[in-house]
């Protein structure tokens, strides 16, 4: 082997480490600049040497060129379905474990039969084909014989091993479910808003869709997940385990993510438990399940049961009591929220589902009412997935209440619905709770309040929100608490909060004295803060969580921060131009500046940061990149440079230090040349950052 050969040999190996650590363990042991920088020498090898690429490259992550069309692929072992028992009771489970041991002639007093009970995720199932523990292709399931090539798609997912960790067998295909958990697809869906695209309905068709996506750069912006659950064609594994349990593990210890909430239970009894037990915990769960998968466990018995036409005897699936329901709309109802927005809200008829009892839906904004077309009288179907809202999935058309219109044509007359499209600015030209003017901004969603701070119902969530946990943390003060205090006007701002005495909490309802000094000084205590929750608990739009600490760190002190320039905004990490315009809209009001000056005037304090000292041979530096470089694309480039701590600008100035320049460079050079700033090109680059 060539040394470059061995060097890309080795690059890879750690890269495909690396990524397992990242993406599978939870646990990276280097920071992701590394990761990067690694990435890119590889990146940089292959590039000036096609024939070093291998079909385990992480390279390949990155997505390839769109496809006209997938190729078929045959299973060599095909890709069946389970049955599926309908029965949600626990009888379901004791139903499957009486036919198993039917059907292997066991007697009542033998004893119990061993099942291996996991999840059912709710994705797109996939075979992974290795050949000598190197992924060479991954197809979907289609009619079971014949699938789809998708091996493009599959490489983009980090949590699939490009190659097998330990002594992998001759060849191994490993079935599993690719999915996307609920955060994941939460992140997605709010970057579709942000950048004015639409949004996804759930995360299983969202999955299901990006594997099936002709344009592998599509499919890498998309984040999957995958979890191992079978095998299918196998040759040349001397060590097999001999239970589905086992096979699991090994497939953990060959680098596959596979999912830890699963169990190895004894008869129907276990098995129903089992079920029991992953009810209770199915809303907290980070992704969507179908219900649970019950495996006979032992190999020899599972040959014993074999199969019917299209299914195993020996696995079954458990489902758990729908999430969804009909009812009906009773009236819709608005509700304002704190940066005003007015908030249509279902009023149903009261409906069991998903093991609640449900009377309100949320229908988000104008754009879901048109979508959907929800109307007062109409037949709905509710959803209540995980412990969100409970949402309004779609009308029953066909039994719309419809009234008759007395029509020119008297043998055929007209029908039209009961009740008008419903139109938040037509109904609520001003605000239902302070009467402020409403508004529908050209490019928003939703209907807003002018009133700002002056509507009540703003105040209240405006509070609320600064109270909370994640924010100044001012325990005890609950959200009715709120409603009381600022219904009393006792409270108008967030600062007001601080000038509460105990005379004004005691007289209030249902508090006694000692609650009231507990809050007092709960609220005491919340004045020593950090500067990132004191930005996140302003309220600011747009501005959540993690905005808050990149603001915090970036300019390390409020001054700073509300001085901000628009280009001083866009230059944080992750900061865009929605971002930046609420910013400085909020401090551009007068009301909240003095909100502010406010609360520190009574005392709200956070510890100075010191600024993080970025590290690398490039902090402080402006660089301007120029024509086409020999190996790194303009993206590689400015990732190198920030990587080491440098800025990368559009435009030469006298403070640009250096330009990188490649072929063909225009203006930008001759104007460098003019300033005297210095030039590099990517050979000299790649010497000062040792790449
Ligand atoms: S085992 C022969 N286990 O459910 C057994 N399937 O009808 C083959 N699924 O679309 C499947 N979670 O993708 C199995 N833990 C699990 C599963 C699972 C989800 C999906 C699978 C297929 C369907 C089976």
């Amino acid at each position: 082997m060539s040394e470059l050969a061995q060097q890309a040999a080795v690059l890879r190996e750690k890269l495909n480490q690396y990524a397992h650590e990242y993406y599978v363990l939870d646990a990276p042991s280097v920071p992701d600049a590394e990761y990067d920088r690694l990435f890119r020498e590889l990146q940089a090898i292959e590039l000036a040497n096609p024939q070093l690429q291998t079909p385990d490259s992480p390279t390949l992550r990155v997505g390839g060129k769109p496809l006209p069309q997938f190729s078929p692929v045959t299973h060599a072992v095909a890709m069946l379905s389970i049955r599926t028992e309908t029965d949600v009771t626990e009888q379901g489970a004791l139903a499957f474990d009486a036919s198993v041991r039917k059907e292997l002639g066991l007697a009542e007093n033998d004893p119990p039969v061993e099942y291996a009970a996991e999840l059912k995720f709710d994705g797109l199932a996939i075979n992974l084909r290795y050949e000598d523990g190197v992924l060479v292709q991954a197809a979907t399931r289609g009619d079971g014989a014949t699938g789809e090539d998708v091996t493009q798609n599959i490489r983009t997912i980090g949590q699939i091993p490009l190659r097998l960790k330990g002594d992998a067998p001759a060849l191994l295909e490993v079935r599993g479910e690719v999915y996307m958990r609920r955060d994941d697809f939460a992140k997605l869906n709010a970057k579709q808003i942000a950048a004015g695209e639409k949004t996804f309905v759930n995360p299983r068709n969202t999955a299901a869709g990006a594997v099936r996506q002709l344009d592998p750069a599509i499919a890498a912006q998309r984040p999957l997940s995958f979890y191992g659950y079978g095998l299918g064609d196998l040759s040349g594994w001397d060590s097999q385990p001999n239970t589905h349990a086992g096979i699991l593990n090994a497939l953990r210890d060959f680098g596959f993510p596979v999912c830890d909430l699963r169990a190895v239970v004894l008869g129907g009894v276990g098995l129903a438990q089992f079920h029991a037990q992953v009810a209770a915990q199915r809303d907290e769960l980070p992704f969507d399940i179908d219900g649970v998968v019950y495996k006979v466990n032992s190999i020899a018995q599972q040959r014993q049961l074999g199969f019917r036409t299209r299914e195993p005897r020996w696995a079954v699936a458990h489902k758990y009591p729908a999430q969804e329901a009909l009812t009906t709309v009773e009236a819709i109802d608005i509700q304002v929220g704190r940066t005003g927005s007015l908030t249509p809200v279902a009023r149903l008829a009261p409906v069991f589902v998903g093991g609640v009892t449900v009377t309100n839906a949320t229908l988000h904004n104008q754009d879901e009412i048109d979508r959907k077309d929800v109307r007062v009288g109409d037949t709905v179907v509710v959803r209540r997935a995980g412990d969100v809202i409970p949402e309004v999935v779609s009308v029953v058309f066909e039994r719309r209440p419809m009234i008759e219109q007395p029509g020119a044509d008297l043998f055929t007359p007209t029908q039209v619905p009961q009740y008008p499209a419903y139109r938040i600015l037509e109904l609520y030209p001003t605000c239902p709770v302070c009467g402020s003017k409403t508004v529908r901004e050209p490019e928003e969603a939703r209907v807003r309040c002018t009133g700002g701070l002056f509507c009540s119902a703003q105040r209240k969530e405006a509070l609320k929100h600064f109270a909370g946990r994640r924010m100044m943390d001012i325990e005890g003060l609950g959200d009715k608490l709120i409603e009381q205090l600022v219904d009393a006007d006792l409270v108008k701002t967030p600062a007001d909060l601080y000038r509460l005495n105990l005379s004004q909490l005691a007289g209030l309802e249902r508090m006694a004295e000692k609650s009231a000094n507990n809050l007092l000084a709960a609220i005491e205590a919340s004045k020593s803060t950090t500067l990132s929750r004191f930005i996140f608990a302003l309220g600011i739009r747009n501005v959540g969580e993690a905005t808050a600490r990149d603001l915090a760190q970036h300019f390390t002190s409020l001054d700073a921060l509300q001085v901000a320039t628009v280009e001083d905004l866009q230059a944080v990490n992750d900061v865009g131009p929605i971002v930046t315009q609420s910013i400085i809209e909020f401090f551009a009001e007068p009301h909240n500046r003095e909100v502010i000056a406010s609360l520190l005037e009574v005392g709200v304090n956070w510890p100075v940061i010191e600024a993080k000292p970025l590290d690398g041979v490039l902090v402080g530096k402006t660089l301007v990149i120029t024509g086409t470089l020999p190996t790194l694309s303009r993206d590689e480039a400015k990732a190198l440079i920030e990587a080491n701590g440098g800025k990368v600008a559009g435009s030469v100035s006298k403070k640009t230090d250096f330009v990188l320049a490649g072929e063909a460079a225009g203006s930008k050079l001759d104007k460098a040349q003019s300033l005297g700033v210095a030039i590099l090109d990517e050979t000299a680059l790649r010497r000062m950052l040792n790449v």
